[in-house]
């Protein structure tokens, strides 16, 4: 029998998804589950035809141009911006990631990292545990309403749809949102949304939600004069990327009272977060988890091996970004 092809799965995923592809390939897996700096990953790449990567690995030019029996890059994360794809279109190679799977438990997350940021929840539980709780009191960590607010969600893809739907049908919120492209009025309609632009966006919204993919066009999306001009009792969420928003200038932001809170679960330079961010009380500060639900990270791990399997066995990969 012919050898199977060599793959490299780069960090460690289910145990189960491994068995899967070992019965397709020759995987090199890392039960360690190592970071690889790109001298290491380049390292273990070498004479392999397909990579299962997350988004700690970056997949350039440079990589590719070293790997030219590389055929298919396929991602465990919805986001791809750590894969040049113009640079694998250019070779030949597939490059694949795992939507759809994960938006509903992304997008609850969303919602709780929203709610748990404007009513004060991990500040009033290290406020407990700190044994400093010694009274009831009027204002005692009085937050900012969410039901009936504005919901601003900048970047109305899949999962931005998701968490306006649970503002709008849970919530009673009023939906706005800004995006490149405005959604047919049979999407807008059930959920009462309203296109803005982003100044209006940025004005109305008591609670802002960042769901925008990251790439050059929306580096630094939300910065110093975007928090300028948002209300002094809005918070803002992130979901999207670090990079999306300018981790130093929202640090500033919140230092100077110009907006209430924030909830961060991506930062810009991660797993680092900015010192003056991990110092504010008022930062819901939660670790890349949007997506982590067991079921759903089973799901995308699965997907993520579907679309390896199909590129290299000649079937038609599900979710491939450039087919
Ligand atoms: C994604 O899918 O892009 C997430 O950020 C990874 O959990």
């Amino acid at each position: 029998m012919a050898d199977k092809p060599a793959v490299l799965v780069a960090r460690k995923v289910f145990p189960e998804v491994i068995e899967r592809l070992a019965q397709h390939f020759d995987v090199e897996d890392n039960p360690e589950d190592h970071i690889h700096t790109p001298a290491e990953l380049a390292q273990r790449l070498q004479g392999k035809v397909g990579a299962f990567i997350t988004l700690s690995e970056r997949i350039d030019a440079a990589l590719l141009d070293a790997q030219p029996q590389l055929r298919a890059v396929c991602n465990m994360a919805v986001g791809y911006n750590n894969i040049d794809v113009a640079a694998c279109t250019a070779r030949g190679v597939l490059v694949s990631n795992t939507p759809d799977v994960l938006t509903e438990t992304t997008a609850d997350f969303g919602f709780a990292l929203m709610m748990a940021t404007a009513r004060r929840i991990t500040e009033s539980e290290r406020f407990l545990r700190e044994g400093r709780w010694d009274r009831w009191a009027y204002d005692m960590f009085a937050g900012t309403d969410v039901h009936g607010a504005t919901l601003g969600i900048l970047g109305m893809g899949r999962i931005g749809q998701g968490i306006a739907r649970r503002g709008a049908l849970g919530f009673g919120m009023k939906v706005a949102y800004h995006n490149r492209s405005r959604l047919p009025a049979d999407q807008e309609g059930p959920i009462n949304a309203r296109w803005v632009d982003k100044e209006t966006l940025l004005r109305e919204s008591d609670h802002l939600v960042v769901v925008v993919p990251y790439s050059a066009a929306t580096h630094h999306a939300i910065g110093a004069a975007e928090l300028a001009q948002m209300k002094p009792t809005a918070t803002l969420t992130n979901i999207a990327r670090g990079g999306v928003v300018d981790d130093a200038a929202l640090a500033q932001a919140l230092a100077e009272g110009r907006i209430a809170a924030a909830g961060l679960d991506v930062f810009e330079g991660e797993p680092q977060v900015h010192p003056e961010l991990l110092a504010r009380r008022n930062v819901v500060l939660t670790p890349h988890i949007a997506s982590a639900s067991v079921a759903t990270r089973r799901a995308m791990a699965d997907l993520a091996a579907d679309n390896l399997i199909a590129a290299l066995t000649g079937g038609t990969p599900p979710t491939a970004v450039n087919p």
